[in-house]
C-alpha cells in the first residue's frame, strides 16, 4: 500500500509544481500513520518462505526471533508487570511489549496491547519476528523501540520485494532488491535499544553499546556489525569477538547459486532456557558455546588471605552481560576448599531456593523509581540508578576476602557464571513454577596452593 501511494505521487508532482508541495509534505505525514496499519493477508507464513529458504528456515525455527511471542518468560513477565498498575505512564509502558515481541500482530490490529488476550493471536503473529517482517523493512523512523518502516506485498499472490544483501536475486516468487539497512546494525538496533514510552528511560541499550564501541569502526576492515556475529553463529562456530569469523559458504535457496558467505538465521544471544522448552538444542547448545566464548578470567593472591578475579568482555560486540541489564545474572562465584575438598570459603554459590546471596558480586544495572528506590517492574523505571555492567573491551576487577590463609594443598576456584534470570522472580510469575534456569559456565580459572 504504502509503496504503490509512492509510486503514483511522482508523477504527479512532476506536473504540478503546486501540488508537488502539498504532496511531499503530506506523504511522510501519511507514511508515519501507516507505519501501523496493515491487512494481516499481507504478510506471508513463513514455512511459505521455508519451502524455498529451507537451511534458513531451520535456523530461524526455535530461534528467539521465532519465540518472541510464545516465549513463556516474556509472556508471563508481561503479565506480572501489568497486573495492579494504576499510574497511566506505567500502564502505557507494560502495554506496549507486543510492538517488539509480536510485531507482525502490531501493525496488523492484533494484538496491540499485552492485556489483549493474547491466545487469539492469529496463527502468523504469533510465529514472532519472522521472514516476511524483517524482510519487507525498508527504513527506519528513529533507533528505538521498533522504528521499522515497512513495505509488505500483497500476500502469496503478489508478495512484491523482499529486501536484502544481494544486488543481483532473481528469484520467480518474490521480487528482491538489494538493502543497505539490512547490512547494517540498525536493522537490528531499533528493537534492541529498548527506552520506556512515557518517561525515556534507557531499559535496553544493546545497539548503543554496540555503537560506542570499537566494532563500530569507521574502517570496513575493522568494523563488525550485530550480523557479524550473530549471524555468521553456526554449531561448532561460535562468532564472537574473541572467535575467528569463518564465511558460510552455500546457496540462499534451493537450487540458487554459490554465494561465499549466506548470514545464517539462528540469532543466538545468551538463553539456553527458552529454547530448550521448544525441544530447539541446537539453539541452546549454541548459546552456551557463545557464553563460553565472551569473556576472560584471571585471578591472583594479592596478599596472604585476598584473591582478586579480573573479568574481561573479551567476546561480546556490546555490555557484558546486555539486553535485559536489570534481569539477566551474571557474577562471580568464588570457592576454597581444603585437601580433604571440603568448602572453606565460598561466594556466588546459590541457595536451596536457588537464590543468590545478597554479597554476590554480579555485573548488572539497577532501575529506580526516580525517588532512588530500586525497581523490578521496568514499567516503574523513572531512572538508572547503577551500571556495573563490563563494556566492550574493558575489564572489571574485584577483591575476595577469603577470611582464611589458604594452606598447602588447598584450591580456589573461581567461575564467571549465567542466568537469564533470578529465581525470585520467577517464583513471583503468575502460573505453575519455572525454572531452574541453567547456570551456565562462561570461564573459569583454577589455583592450587
Ligand atoms: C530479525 C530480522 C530477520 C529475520 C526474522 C529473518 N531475516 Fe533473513 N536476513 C536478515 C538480515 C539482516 C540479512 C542480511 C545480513 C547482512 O547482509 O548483514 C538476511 C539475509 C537473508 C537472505 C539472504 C541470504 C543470506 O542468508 O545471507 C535470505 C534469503 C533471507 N534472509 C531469508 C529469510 C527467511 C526465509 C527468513 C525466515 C525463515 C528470514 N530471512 C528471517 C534479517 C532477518
Ligand atoms: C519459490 C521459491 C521461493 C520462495 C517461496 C521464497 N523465496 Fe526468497 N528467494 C528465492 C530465490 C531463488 C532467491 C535468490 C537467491 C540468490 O540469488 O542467491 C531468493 C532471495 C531472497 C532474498 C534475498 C533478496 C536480496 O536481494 O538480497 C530474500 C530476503 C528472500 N528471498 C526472502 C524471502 C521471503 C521473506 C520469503 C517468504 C515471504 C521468500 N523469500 C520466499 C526463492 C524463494
Ligand atoms: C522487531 C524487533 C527486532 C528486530 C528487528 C531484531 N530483534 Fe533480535 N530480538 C527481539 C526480541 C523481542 C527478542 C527477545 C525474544 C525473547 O527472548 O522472548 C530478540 C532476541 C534476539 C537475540 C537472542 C537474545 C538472547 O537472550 O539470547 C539475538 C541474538 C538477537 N535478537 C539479535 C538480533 C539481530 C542480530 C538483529 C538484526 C539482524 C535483530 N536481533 C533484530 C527483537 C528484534
Ligand atoms: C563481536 C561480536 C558481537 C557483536 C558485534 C554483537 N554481539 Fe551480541 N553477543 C555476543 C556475545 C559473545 C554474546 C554472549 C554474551 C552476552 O550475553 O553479552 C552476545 C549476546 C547478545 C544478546 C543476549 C544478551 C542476553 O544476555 O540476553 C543479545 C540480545 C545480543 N547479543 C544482541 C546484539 C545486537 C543487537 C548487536 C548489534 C547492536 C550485537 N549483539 C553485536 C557477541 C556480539
Ligand atoms: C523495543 C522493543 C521491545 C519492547 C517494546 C519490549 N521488548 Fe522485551 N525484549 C526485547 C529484546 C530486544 C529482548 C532481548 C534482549 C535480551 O535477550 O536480553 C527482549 C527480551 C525480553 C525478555 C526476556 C525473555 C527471556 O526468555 O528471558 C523479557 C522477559 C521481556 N523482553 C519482557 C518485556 C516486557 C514485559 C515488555 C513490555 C513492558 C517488553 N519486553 C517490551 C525488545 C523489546
Amino acid at each position: 500500500m504504502y509503496k504503490k501511494q509512492r509510486i503514483r505521487v511522482a508523477p504527479i508532482c512532476c506536473g504540478l509544481a503546486f501540488l508537488c508541495v502539498l504532496l511531499v509534505w503530506a506523504v511522510p505525514v501519511g507514511a508515519a500513520a501507516r507505519e501501523n496499519s496493515f491487512e494481516l493477508d499481507q504478510f506471508i507464513d513463513p514455512e511459505t518462505c521455508g519451502a524455498c529458504h529451507d537451511e534458513i528456515m531451520a535456523q530461524w525455527e526455535g530461534s528467539l526471533h521465532n519465540l518472541s511471542h510464545k516465549d513463556p518468560i516474556y509472556t508471563r513477565v508481561a503479565k506480572f508487570f501489568r497486573e495492579g498498575l494504576t499510574d497511566a505512564g506505567h500502564i502505557e509502558e507494560a502495554e506496549s511489549c507486543v510492538k517488539c515481541h509480536t510485531p507482525v500482530g502490531f501493525v496488523t490490529g492484533f494484538p496491540t496491547k499485552v492485556s489483549d488476550d493474547l491466545s487469539k493471536t492469529p496463527y502468523v503473529p504469533a510465529q514472532g519476528i519472522q521472514c516476511d517482517y524483517c524482510h519487507v523493512a525498508v527504513d527506519v523512523s528513529r533507533m528505538y523501540n521498533n522504528g521499522l518502516v515497512l513495505s509488505p506485498g500483497q500476500g502469496e499472490d503478489d508478495p512484491g520485494v523482499k529486501y536484502g544483501p544481494f544486488d543481483d536475486a532473481e528469484p520467480d516468487f518474490h521480487d528482491a532488491a538489494f538493502s543497505k539497512l539490512h547490512t547494517d546494525s540498525k536493522i537490528c538496533g531499533t528493537c534492541h535499544d529498548v527506552k520506556h514510552v512515557s518517561f525515556g528511560t534507557d531499559l535496553e541499550t544493546t545497539y548503543t553499546e554496540w555503537k560506542n564501541s570499537p566494532y563500530n569502526s569507521s574502517d570496513p576492515e575493522t568494523h563488525v556489525s550485530c550480523q557479524g556475529c550473530h549471524m555468521y553463529q553456526r554449531p561448532g562456530v561460535p562468532a564472537t569477538g574473541s572467535t575467528p569469523r569463518p564465511k558460510n559458504p552455500g546457496s540462499a535457496a534451493a537450487g540458487a547459486k554459490q554465494r561465499p558467505h549466506i548470514f545464517t538465521h539462528n540469532f543466538v544471544g545468551a538463553n539456553s532456557g527458552v529454547p530448550a522448552m521448544f525441544n530447539a538444542e541446537d539453539k541452546s547448545a549454541m548459546a552456551v558455546e557463545r557464553l563460553k566464548h565472551a569473556a576472560d578470567l584471571f585471578l591472583v593472591m594479592t596478599d596472604a588471605r585476598t584473591a582478586r578475579v579480573v573479568v574481561t568482555n573479551t567476546g561480546a560486540g556490546h555490555s557484558l552481560p546486555t539486553g535485559l541489564g536489570d534481569l539477566r545474572q551474571v557474577w562471580i562465584e568464588v570457592v576454597l576448599t581444603d585437601r580433604a575438598g571440603k568448602t572453606v570459603f565460598q561466594t556466588g554459590v546459590p541457595d536451596n531456593n536457588n537464590e543468590l546471596p545478597e554479597n554476590t558480586v554480579m555485573f548488572k544495572v539497577t532501575l529506580g523509581d526516580g525517588l532512588g528506590n530500586p525497581v523490578i517492574n521496568m514499567a516503574k523505571a523513572k531512572e538508572i540508578l547503577s551500571d556495573t555492567r563490563i563494556p566492550v573491551g574493558k575489564s572489571a576487577a574485584r577483591l575476595f576476602n577469603l577470611k582464611a590463609t589458604p594452606q598447602k594443598g588447598y584450591t580456589l576456584t573461581a567461575r564467571l557464571l549465567y542466568r537469564s534470570m533470578p529465581q525470585k522472580i520467577l517464583n513471583q510469575l503468575p502460573g505453575p513454577a519455572l525454572g531452574p534456569l541453567p547456570v551456565v559456565e562462561m570461564a573459569a580459572v583454577q589455583k592450587t596452593f
